[in-house]
């Protein structure tokens, strides 16, 4: 259940009488929970507001976007939508809409903080500014990734709405107080930076906020900025949240078990969308995606043995959609799984592979984007393939490491899809994708069950899951991440993720 946000608290800290009473529901903690509110090590004694930009609604003349009455959370896989009025079909029976549940990552983290003892609904106190403005982005998302009909990003007023919010958020006492860099914003989805709200949003991202803390879903969001040695030192990777289908249950109960070795039947598995292979730029320039590449894999190994099931759901490729529960089983019950860069370098596909415990293959040039580079150990749970002969999808040389003075300028241009975290030394390189299937068909079983091992450990950390538990999770991944890094002095040294502060896994324990 949904309280209503104290939209009466504005920024000058006076709240009105009618809020109070809120507030205190509010202190009860996300949804009613009687239990003791979470703590986490790295927040120890730290304070998180979460200011929601709807606040501001009423100065900026735009409507209100209401948590109360406007979202309504699927009750099968606890994801948030808004309902009918804005284009996003709610389908009875399946689930949210993935466009929406994918990117729905900010309403977790939203939902964990105000579970956890480290919430204040106290602005002037607070450490940390949580910035929540994912009513509107959702709008936004609904207006131009709906699965009902689209509106032109043109004519998204939930972007412009949203812009409207935050440039009214960045005149504030309280932001001007530390400059904005104690804000935390969290910006889900690579594409934001299309339409009408393109050129604002890039000026607030890359330049007003710059001090501030940036979560984003690929490194190329704040890649782009012209300023990105002073603003990596703050920036978190975090991942899609999974699944849209009650078989996946991202969040409600999620206990898939892992599946022996012996039981796996399928070697090899991906099902991905193979097209468009290029977009339009702005200039009628063509931006190249990675989807060439998804379509090399299927057909350099879609058809080489029966327990390799690589495949494009693209009709004109000759392939079909397979329903998403379907997909989660075969993941479960394969040995490996592909991770590829799609349109862009990131993809939800991550998330649901590591949690499906499928040993996740990453392969490239170029690579696809590692989730909390620093906190999940990619090397022990992954494999990673250099494939030396890359020219029939990536006709470029892939940047290693990012140099300091080139700005690539969309998040789709590949040749900087480098690998988030520290893997190089773990790199495996071969020269074709055959060769690097017959790497996998090799490795001896007690390797594997190391990587399923390690795996099932890891894979909580895809989770989003509300409650802060001994195990970390997406949710307290994040939280961890702001506590440590929110105050952090920029260094504009050139340093790969990999070398920032480690996240502690020593949570107070929690029920489930
Ligand atoms: C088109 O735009 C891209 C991105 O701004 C730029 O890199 C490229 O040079 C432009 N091409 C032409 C022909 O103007
Ligand atoms: C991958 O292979 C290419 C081509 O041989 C090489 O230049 C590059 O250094 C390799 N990268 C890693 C991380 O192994």
């Amino acid at each position: 259940m949904l309280r209503v946000q104290p939209r009466g608290a504005r920024n000058n800290g006076k709240i009105n009488l009618s809020s109070v009473l809120s507030l205190l529901l509010l202190a009860l903690g996300a949804d009613g929970a009687k239990s003791a509110p979470g703590k986490l090590e790295a927040c120890a004694g730290k304070k998180i507001y979460i200011m929601d930009i709807g606040i501001f609604a009423k100065e900026t003349g735009v409507p209100p976007c209401n948590l109360a009455t406007d979202i309504k959370i699927d009750p099968m896989n606890g994801i948030p939508f808004l309902p009918g009025a804005w284009q996003v079909k709610h389908v009875e029976g399946k689930g949210a809409p993935i466009a929406i549940a994918a990117h729905s990552g900010p309403w977790h983290l939203r939902q964990t903080i105000r579970g956890s003892v480290h919430h204040t609904t106290d602005m002037e106190e607070a450490d940390i500014i949580y910035v929540y403005d994912h009513c509107y982005y959702m709008r936004w998302l609904g207006q131009v990734h709906s699965n009902g009909p689209k509106d032109q990003k043109e004519a998204s007023e939930g972007g412009e709405w949203m812009m409207k919010g935050l440039q009214a958020l960045v005149k504030t006492d309280r932001w001007k107080k530390n400059d904005g860099s104690d804000f935390v914003f969290f910006d889900p989805h690579p594409g934001f930076t299309d339409g009408t709200s393109d050129k604002e949003f890039k000026t607030l991202m890359c330049h007003t906020s710059k001090k501030s803390m940036h979560i984003v879903v690929e490194r190329g969001q704040i890649n782009i900025c012209p300023d990105y040695w002073e603003m990596h030192d703050k920036l978190v990777i975090a991942p899609y949240v999974a699944g849209s289908s009650d078989v996946a249950k991202p969040l409600l109960g999620f206990k898939t078990a892992i599946t022996p070795i012996k039981e796996r039947k399928t070697l090899l598995y991906l099902t991905a969308s193979c097209l468009p292979y290029a977009y339009e730029n702005w200039n009628q320039t063509k931006i190249k995606g990675g989807k060439q590449f998804r379509h090399a894999v299927q057909l350099m190994l879609g058809n080489l043995t029966p327990d390799v099931d690589v495949k494009c759901v693209d009709p004109t490729l000759g392939g079909h959609y397979t329903p998403f529960p379907q997909v989660l089983e075969i993941m479960q019950t394969a040995t490996f799984c592909l991770v590829l860069p799609g349109d862009s370098a990131s993809s939800r596909r991550t998330s649901e592979i590591f949690m499906s415990g499928c040993i996740p293959v990453f392969i490239g040039p170029p690579y696809a984007t590692m989730p909390f580079g620093d906190a999940v150990d990619y090397k022990a749970a992954a494999y990673f393939f250099n494939i030396t002969d890359h020219k029939f999808w990536f006709d470029s040389e892939l940047l290693w490491e990012n140099p300091k003075d080139v700005r690539p300028y969309h998040v789709q241009t590949a040749w900087y899809w480098f690998p988030d975290a520290t893997v190089n030394d773990a790199m495996i390189k071969v020269k074709s994708l055959p060769a690097m299937l017959k790497y996998l068909r090799n490795i001896p079983e007690a390797d594997l069950q190391k990587k399923i091992d390690a795996l099932a450990k890891e894979r909580l950390k895809f989770a989003y899951r509300h409650k802060l538990s001994k195990t970390p999770t997406a949710s307290s991944v994040i939280m961890s991440e702001m506590c440590t890094k929110y105050n952090v002095k920029p260094t504009g040294a050139p340093k790969q993720a990999s070398a920032a502060a480690a996240v502690p896994d020593d949570e107070e324990d929690e029920e489930e």
